[in-house]
């Protein structure tokens, strides 16, 4: 059997929604298993002189935790993974693995589908990878907002541009970025997250690129991060400054700027990778190869 997962690349948080938000990028890995192919894990595309082949990577540490989860056996394969999402950049590709792996291993074994497919396939990567605002839109596509693991799903129309600007020397891990978030935070800065969060839905549902840069502006763990990437804060505060909308991407360190009508996003120059990937509606898919 040779099964093919193609999963996209997220950016969470989205300004206020940290934690909760998601949108999906039309930027994708594409995961093959072969039962057919002599045994072995082979990469190519971002991180792939750098991912493990010793089935230590997390597509295959997923496909097990599911296996055995089920009780069963996987039969032995070859994994070939392109990726395209770049690494510890804040765009999801942990999920993407999870993802991955959950939705490869569940059809290698046929597991039976109780109710909707992609609840089980969300519930399984969530709690595997850790982070369910990504592993949400992964599964779903669009905007996603989590809620007490409750997903929402939104359309997005095609007037919303994401721009991604990947520093190409700088990584951050979210463990790193997490360990400097504040436990308590003011009672303003959390109400001004929650109307915030408010028009960022709104503004993406219904295409309007404008009222986002005012909706992206978060209060609770940005700054912070941003402290540990002062380059990455400058660019920010510079996309800002020309009043395109601009976030940090999941926990960094991309960014996340929209393209608006009247305001393109600004050049960022050396040392930086400008995609356009545009919203992905459709998430994780699993095909026969
Ligand atoms: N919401 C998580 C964080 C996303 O900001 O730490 C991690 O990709």
């Amino acid at each position: 059997m040779r099964l093919r997962a193609t999963v996209p690349a997220t950016s969470a948080n989205l300004g206020p929604g940290f934690d909760c938000f998601g949108l999906a990028l039309d930027l994708c890995n594409e995961v093959s298993v072969d039962t057919d192919a002599e045994r072995g894990v082979t990469w190519e595309g971002e991180g792939g002189d750098e991912l493990p082949s010793d089935g230590t990577d997390a597509v295959s540490r997923a496909m097990r935790r599911i296996a055995e989860a089920a009780g069963e056996e996987l039969p032995p394969f070859r994994l070939h993974g392109l990726n395209r999402i770049p690494l510890a950049r804040g765009l999801g590709s942990s999920s993407a693995a999870a993802v991955a792996g959950v939705a490869l291993a569940r059809t290698l074994l046929r597991l039976p589908e109780d109710g909707d497919p992609r609840a089980a396939l969300f519930d399984a990567a969530a709690e595997i990878e850790g982070h369910p605002d990504n592993a949400a839109p992964a599964v779903y596509g669009g905007l996603t907002v989590i809620a007490d693991r409750r997903v929402l799903r939104f359309d997005v129309p095609e007037t919303i541009r994401p721009v991604v600007l990947v520093p190409e020397h700088v990584r951050l891990s979210t463990e790193v970025a997490r360990r400097v978030l504040h436990e308590r935070v003011p009672l303003a800065d959390a109400v001004a997250n929650v109307a915030h969060g408010a028009l960022v839905v709104h503004a993406i549902t219904t295409g309007d690129a404008d009222l986002l840069s005012i909706g992206l502006r978060d209060r609770l763990h940005e700054d912070v991060r941003m402290a540990l990437v002062p380059q990455v804060g400058e660019m920010r505060e510079r996309i800002r400054s020309t009043g395109v909308p601009v976030c940090v991407s999941g926990s960094g360190p991309s960014l996340l700027a929209f393209d608006t009508d009247t305001r393109p996003v600004p050049d960022p120059g050396e040392g930086w990778r400008v995609l356009r990937p545009g919203v992905r509606d459709a998430g994780a898919e699993v095909r026969e190869a």
